[in-house]
């Protein structure tokens, strides 16, 4: 099963400037894009119209959160009908900085990815052990428990619509990328997961992506892992080391 290589960029709480940002989407836009590739570029909440109207039209834009409800009395959210009708076709949900810091637990991410699919945003959710689970060997029941606490919220017809990023938290940010190794195994973990309690059919589709100190050094060996269909790049999404990235499929 040949599964489109997808390498998605999480800006984060950057940039902080609209000049700033126009500076990115000139960057992306002069790009010279050599694989067959699927990118998405998920921007802080309050540049996704201005990255939406400016960015050429072969990278798609994502938002980086979206709210579990579709509008209502909830000051300060944003919903997914909202980033819909902004023409923005992509959400990530449950980062691990969303998980560790905002406490956003399974239950209430997996909510945001039901509401997510029903408005019919594609979404990247997002799992990964911290540094803890991974010494102790529990890495593998630790994301499997995530993915079992997803897997109900996601209807058979909407698993086209599902992005799944590993994106270990001890790798996050830190410089320390997994070995290619570890990003097999936990790829290949996840796809048996869904192979025995969705369907085989949907576990052969699926893409899942490997985050954490993605860079364009490393790119080329993680990518050639059979079970790393792809990227979730943080700090190297805002440098022009990304399109080394995106270029990086076998
Ligand atoms: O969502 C991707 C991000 O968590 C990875 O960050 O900076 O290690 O590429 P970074």
């Amino acid at each position: 099963m040949s599964r489109k290589f997808f390498v998605g960029g999480n800006w984060k709480a950057n940039p902080t400037t609209v000049k700033e940002t126009n500076e990115l989407i000139e960057l992306l836009n002069k790009a010279k894009i050599t694989a067959n590739v699927e990118t998405v570029i998920c921007t802080p909440f309050i540049y996704l119209s201005l990255v939406k109207s400016k960015l050429r039209s072969d990278f798609a834009v994502g938002a980086e959160n979206v709210f579990n409800k579709d509008k209502g009395a909830y000051t300060g959210e944003i919903t997914p009908p909202m980033i819909k009708d902004l023409g923005v076709t992509w959400t990530i949900i449950g980062h691990s900085e969303r998980r560790d810091i905002l406490k956003e637990d399974d239950t209430f991410l997996a909510s945001k990815a039901t509401e997510a699919l029903k408005a019919g945003l594609k979404i990247i959710y997002c799992c990964g052990e911290h540094l803890e689970e991974r010494k102790a060997k529990k890495e593998k029941d630790f994301v499997s428990a995530q993915i079992d606490k997803l897997i109900p919220a996601i209807s058979a017809d909407k698993w086209d619509s599902v992005v799944i990023a590993y994106e270990p938290i001890w790798a996050i940010g830190t410089g320390v990328v997994a070995s290619t190794a570890d990003a097999q195994e936990m790829g290949k973990t996840i796809r048996e997961l869904i192979a025995a309690k969705v369907n085989p059919g949907v576990a052969a589709k699926l893409r899942i992506l490997y985050g954490g100190s993605v860079k364009s050094d490393n790119c080329k060996d993680l990518a050639a892992q059979p079970d790393v269909d792809g990227f979730l790049v943080g700090g190297a999404s805002l440098t022009p080391s990304f399109i080394d990235i995106v270029n990086s499929p076998p």
